[in-house]
């Protein structure tokens, strides 16, 4: 399914402990003191449908077998699609969701090793086939982002073993290299202010090639 719409689709990917759930809520507040329209949104959790399977896919303690993780990732991103992302593209907003289809090629696909054109197909009809323009990939080595997940609690995915995160970090190269125009790699190990400011460069960079305001 072709999508015309006068918004601005970015999303932001990288491993359990990137940072990236900080430096999008930096860019908020910056976007808010601006006054740019957008919406900023999550996969999971970004509908209160999403937030109930977000609580069931990351609640630490009962097995999830590798394809119901899956389906319930593409379940949440059909209803977020339906109802935030969809409807903020078409009212020309710039939309930002914090992971998107490329969190299950990584996790699901590299991670958990399930089918990769079997997800690319599910991604397809989660989505109707609605790719970001843009993606950031908050990239971190995974023994650096454990170390900084370990100062807070843990969820599922965050439980599982070093060797399970480098294949998922290792996916999100893979996939970044394979599509090097939608892509742009930031080094999240660097300084918090220091992400910030090359986020917003690739960001602002982007908007003023579509000739839109930014920050
Ligand atoms: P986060 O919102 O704190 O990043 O947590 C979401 C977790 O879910 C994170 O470990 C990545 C994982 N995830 C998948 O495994 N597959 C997916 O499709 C998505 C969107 C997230």
């Amino acid at each position: 399914m072709a999508h015309k719409y006068p918004g601005t689709f970015i999303s932001l990917e990288g491993p359990d402990g990137a940072g990236k759930t900080t430096q999008v809520r930096l860019l908020a507040a910056k976007l808010d003191a601006a006054a740019i329209p957008y919406v900023l949104t999550r996969d999971p959790g970004g509908t209160p449908l999403g937030k109930q399977i977000r609580h069931i896919l990351l609640k630490p303690g009962h097995p999830v077998a590798p394809m119901t993780e899956l389906l319930l990732y593409q379940a949440d991103r059909a209803q977020n699609l339906a109802e935030v992302i969809l409807p903020g593209l078409q009212a020309g907003k710039l939309v930002i969701c914090d992971r998107y289809v490329d969190s299950s090629l990584a996790y699901q696909g590299y991670g958990r090793d399930l089918d990769l054109p079997l997800i690319q197909q599910l991604n397809a009809m989660s989505t109707g086939g609605l790719k970001p323009e843009l993606t950031l990939l908050f990239d971190i080595e995974s023994e650096k982002a454990m170390g900084r997940k370990h100062q807070g609690g843990h969820d599922r995915m965050e439980n599982e073993d070093l060797s399970f995160h480098r294949k998922v970090r290792e996916g999100y190269l893979t996939l970044a290299k394979e599509e090097p125009t939608r892509w742009r790699t930031i080094d999240a190990s660097k300084a918090l202010h220091t992400v910030q400011e090359e986020m917003c460069k690739i960001i602002g960079d982007h908007m003023a090639a579509k000739k839109l305001v930014f920050i």
